[in-house]
């Protein structure tokens, strides 16, 4: 892939690969994370969590704690500054693990009990080791599995349709030639960010300032006004680098623990989380049960889909993860059912994960699917096309576009799937077992209102200010050429600044939506701009600025089935001897909108596919049911793939572009994961003969499930 400036014209910035604008900063360490930027009297707060899954804290014998050295205070429930939990924010009402210390109420192992302050982090941690805290515990219970009692559906929200339902299930099921009626299981996963969260809190000038990392500032914030019962303009967030988020850093504890402990202090606090705090502080993603149940003509055409999805969610707020909303976008069946079921424990909340929903979701259907077009005799892409939706399944809307046939068209292509003999357990090499396998991806496209502002700087440049976030995405430099393609200017007379709550509203980094709606903030703003500089004129000293506001345009988006779509495909290595399985190609072919910039857009999409290997093969949280915590709650236990897992891993794309949006886009940042793992057990199928319905597919699990190896006899 060539990178280019930009240095010969002045348009075509967008779909032209570019580094990073701040990649040099990134790379010389001169790019400040918020746990990295030096104040002043800066003190260290170190956070306690609960040891024990239920019961309520007795005492915090903070004495001999505060007699440490350096020790400034100990807060918790017993004299922490009063907050609020009880808010709608953005996106709903918080998890109560943020209002911090505001009771005695213990929910789960890992629920912050006490924040321990000090002059040095050293110190800090020195001190929280050290405090007891005593617990009146109570009997927990962690256990899930398909059924359990407790288990309901929730309510519809804005947020959320739980369940849809049309035609009659049982009749067609009856009436079908073929039937896969099988269940799946996801573990436990966890986001953990290459940067942890950390956040930096001080008054100043009467406002309170955080510098944080996080997927919003504007979000973070709102939050925090309404957690604090602050003025909004009185609270400014920052958060300039970001180090991964993938849906764990929206209000977390860390930050309440810090503006909490500035408060009280007088002086800027800073709180890091640490790996094994971020098992339980941040959110994961639910372990699923999923049923699906596919009913077909013996062509394989859909006469029935039903997908039912189970997730956990702790005892004091309701996080449901969509498994099931994947079929609703992907096949049409005369009978269609589609439902969220959640069950309450004794564990922290769970929360969004890269691609929520639709990552174990896609496991399950789209694994079913290649079980249907085993049992049909018909191949897995030529069963996807037949069943290929003309309007939303259930929605009955029309699509912004479906390209996903194209992309397996030209997946099949380079991947060599013509060949295919589709038989099971027939190819050898050595002690390997050899097999491929493919699955549809899909992802909402949305956008969300955003403001943005653009000034034409009186030497010539632009400077566009966003609270956009870039979690690593490379979004400040996708907004640096959108921006430089509207001006008609190289990218390097366009200076982007983003991730300030002082920009005002914008989209977080979240649902793949953020590129898209800071981009329309930008195109629109830039549009207005152009208009008065048409004018004429000088541009005095301090600029021409130009703000805008989607809210109205994209309120006014026609209401249409809006999605990204891709087609993966893997190949598997399978030794049957030791049941080790090493994925040897993956190739993801999307139709994800107009493509920005193509060199992050392949990071996002290979970051999201190796994610799926990870999925597929290693990652699962463990937790032990007597104490209720974790097992290796750190990243020597917890499993993941590292580069030895990864093999050549390739992403491209067909020709998308979102008609509806000014630049063509539709998002990219959660598609490439979706079908990742389905498509490797498929090829595990392909490889051995054995069905793999859990994840992830360890060595132990192949051992026993052993293989129908018609090839070694
Ligand atoms: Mo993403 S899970 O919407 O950060």
């Amino acid at each position: 892939m060539t990178t280019t400036t930009g240095t010969l014209t002045t348009a075509g910035s967008v779909g032209s690969a570019h580094v990073r604008v701040e990649g040099r900063a990134k790379v010389t360490g001169a790019a400040r994370y918020a746990a990295d930027l030096p104040f002043a009297e800066l003190a260290h707060g170190w956070m306690v969590l609960s040891t024990v899954a239920r019961g309520r804290v007795r005492s915090v014998e903070s004495a001999p704690v505060l007699a440490m050295p350096g020790v400034l205070t100990v807060l918790h429930h017993g004299n922490a500054p009063r907050v609020d939990g009880d808010y709608v924010g953005t996106l709903g009402r918080p998890d109560p693990i943020v209002a911090c210390f505001q009771d005695d109420h213990v929910p789960c192992a890992g629920w912050p009990v006490a924040l321990v302050v000090a002059q040095t982090p050293e110190q800090a941690r020195e001190a929280a080791e050290a405090l007891a805290v005593q617990y009146d515990e109570e009997s927990h219970d962690v256990a899930f599995y398909a059924g359990r009692p407790g288990t309901y559906t929730p309510e519809n929200s804005p947020m959320l349709q739980a369940e849809t339902l049309k035609g009659d299930m049982e009749a067609e099921l009856a009436a079908s030639a073929v039937v896969v009626d099988a269940e799946y299981t996801t573990p436990q996963e966890h986001h953990h960010a290459l940067e942890p969260h950390a956040a930096t809190a001080r008054w100043e000038g009467g406002r309170l300032e955080v510098v944080d990392s996080n997927q919003g500032s504007m979000w973070v914030a709102d939050e925090l006004a309404k957690l604090f019962s602050l003025d909004p303009a009185s609270v400014r967030v920052r958060s300039e680098h970001v180090g991964g988020g993938f849906g764990s850093k929206g209000v977390r504890p860390h930050q309440v623990c810090a503006v909490m402990a500035a408060t009280v202090l007088h002086r800027p606090v800073r709180v890091v989380l640490t790996r094994r705090q971020m098992f339980t502080a941040v959110g994961y993603r639910s372990p699923t049960t999923q049923r699906v149940r596919l009913g077909a003509d013996a062509d394989g055409r859909l006469r029935a889909l039903d997908h039912q999805a189970q997730n956990l969610t702790s005892r004091v707020h309701e996080f449901v993860e969509q498994s099931a909303s994947i079929g609703r976008v992907m096949y049409d069946a005369d009978a269609h059912h589609t439902v969220h079921r959640v069950v309450p424990l004794d564990v922290a909340t769970p929360t969004w994960m890269r691609a929520p929903g639709e990552a174990p979701g896609s496991f399950a259907l789209e694994s079913a699917l290649d079980e249907l077009a085993e049992k049909c005799g018909v191949d897995p892409i030529v069963l996807r096309s037949r069943n290929e939706p003309v309007t939303g399944p259930v929605s009955g809307l029309p699509f912004s576009s479906r390209n996903v046939l194209a992309c397996f068209r030209e997946g099949a292509r380079r991947f060599g799937w013509a060949d295919r003999d589709p038989r099971p357990g027939l190819r050898r090499e050595g002690r390997w077992l050899l097999g491929t396998g493919t699955a549809a991806a899909t992802y909402p496209s949305g956008a969300a209102p955003s403001t943005a502002a653009v000034t034409a700087e009186a030497d010539g440049t632009f400077t566009v200010r966003i609270s956009a976030a870039d979690i690593g995405t490379g979004a400040r430099t996708a907004l640096t050429l959108i921006a430089a393609d509207a001006l008609e200017v190289r990218p390097d007379r366009v200076r982007v600044r983003i991730a300030d709550s002082d920009f005002g509203p914008a989209m977080i980094a979240g649902g793949s939506m953020g590129t898209r709606s800071w981009g329309w903030a930008v195109m629109t703003a830039v549009d207005e701009l152009q208009d008065q500089l048409a004018l004429g004129g000088d541009i005095p000293p301090e600029g021409i600025t130009v703000r805008s506001d989607t809210s109205a345009a994209v309120a006014a988006l026609a209401a249409k089935e809006r999605h990204s779509f891709g087609a993966q495909f893997a190949e598997v290595a399978v030794d049957t001897s030791s049941g080790e399985v090493r994925v040897r190609r993956m190739l993801g072919i999307f139709a994800a909108g107009r493509i920005v910039n193509p060199l992050t857009a392949h990071s996002q999409f290979v970051g999201g596919m190796t994610w799926g290997i990870s999925m597929a093969l290693h990652e699962e949280a463990v937790r032990d049911q007597a104490s209720g915590s974790h097992v290796s709650a750190d990243l020597a236990g917890y499993h993941f793939a590292a580069n030895a897992d990864v093999p050549l891993v390739e992403a491209d794309w067909v020709d998308d572009p979102d008609a509806d949006d000014p630049v063509g886009i539709k998002g990219i940042g959660e598609i490439g994961i979706v079908g990742a793992a389905a498509a490797i057990a498929n090829a595990v199928w392909h490889a051995t003969g054995v069905r793999h319905r859990h994840l992830p597919i360890r060595p132990d699990r192949v051992l026993l499930s052993g293989s129908r190896d018609i090839a070694s006899g």
